[in-house]
């Protein structure tokens, strides 16, 4: 039966154990933390403190005489270090695997605000933008007349700008639209397209979308494409094959390449502005199918696709929604033209 002491490391495991630990922290720290979740990313510390400690402790000599609460002690540490080892595995294997994806918080600011009040808004989500983790991403997406004046309030920050729309032809005699290429040159990342809205009133089609995505990706534009379902599609549960159909006519003609710069966003059409939301259970229920469908054409790059949940999203309701596998933030509407209510929304993460 091997003593305490056999099992005590010498100062050669203990340096190599003490390396190994110290790459680990660096790898973390660089690329692994400011990905996670503040809660994940203070666990991680925990534990990686709590390795520190294993380790010191373990590398002091034990005398002939130690007293029996020490070889307690020790016992007690290579206990826990076979639990630490073991929940670790376990964490990476099964669950709990990091949230690589991204977590975005966009603003669809919709036909709202003047120039000048859009800047205002603008900065103030500037100003705030620090009280929020750097692990999330915002995009402000202000109507096409304060593109540049938004552009400029955001100067020096990392939100992103995005239009509301792009024309679905490249250029020429088309009165009134304005072109993928106009919004990339002023500053633009990302593009919404296919809001319910536009469907509705705007009487857009898939083959309008399909044409507008072209434009988006000829652009370097990352489209942020829209589905969801009616209350009359939701209540007779036609809700799985609507954004099956909206995913299939037009994400599907996506190349790899492309769909790997492609948001969805999930906005039943009923939640939308009507202050009622979905459940967090029916937002991840469907976002799940959403993913499903994506990977059944791409594979696990679906894993990577963003998914974010709109409809009623505020703060009170943020976290709890944003808690779910597979929902990666929100395309906010009216909670957005508040710069508060818009950066609370993005402390819903990881509560
Ligand atoms: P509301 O957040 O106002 O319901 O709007 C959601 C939306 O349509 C975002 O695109």
């Amino acid at each position: 039966m091997p003593t305490i002491d056999d099992i005590t490391p010498g100062p050669v495991w203990t340096t190599l154990a003490a390396l190994v630990l110290l790459a680990a922290w660096w790898h973390s720290l660089r690329r692994v933390l400011p990905k996670m979740t503040p809660k994940r990313r203070n666990w991680m510390m925990c534990w990686t403190y709590a390795g520190f400690l294993f380790v010191l402790e373990l590398s002091r000599p034990l005398a002939a005489d130690e007293p029996s609460g020490r070889r307690f002690l020790l016992k007690l540490l290579i206990l826990f270090a076979w639990a630490l080892l073991i929940a670790i595995v376990y964490n990476i294997i099964y669950k709990n695997k990091p949230k690589m994806r991204k977590k975005i918080v966009a603003g669809n600011w919709k036909m709202n605000t003047l120039p000048a009040e859009g800047a205002e808004l603008a900065k103030g989500v500037v100003a705030g933008r620090g009280t929020v983790c750097s692990c999330v991403d915002f995009i402000v997406c202000p109507p096409f007349t304060h593109l540049s004046t938004v552009a400029e309030a955001l100067k020096g920050s990392d939100i992103a700008l995005g239009a509301q729309n792009c024309a679905a032809e490249e250029k020429g005699a088309y009165t009134g639209e304005v072109s993928a290429a106009m919004i990339a040159a002023l500053g633009c990342k990302y593009v919404i397209l296919g809001h319910s809205e536009r469907r509705q009133y705007y009487g857009e089609t898939s083959a309008t979308l399909n044409k507008k995505m072209t434009q988006a990706y000829a652009n370097g534009l990352m489209p942020i494409y829209c589905v969801g379902e009616n209350l009359d599609e939701r209540e007779a549960g036609k809700h799985f094959d609507v954004v099956k159909a909206q995913i299939e006519e037009v994400v599907y003609n996506l190349t790899a390449e492309q769909f790997k710069n492609l948001v969805i966003a999930y906005e039943p059409v009923w939640a939308i502005g009507t202050g009622k939301t979905a459940t967090a259970e029916q937002a991840q229920e469907i976002h799940a199918h959403i993913r499903k469908v994506l990977a059944a054409k791409f594979g696990v790059a679906a894993e990577e696709c963003a998914i974010l949940y709109g409809g009623s999203c505020k703060p009170s309701n943020a976290a709890e929604i944003f808690a779910k596998e597979d929902v990666d933030g929100g395309l906010i509407g009216g909670a957005a033209l508040k710069a508060d209510d818009f950066l609370a929304i993005g402390k819903g993460f990881g509560k």
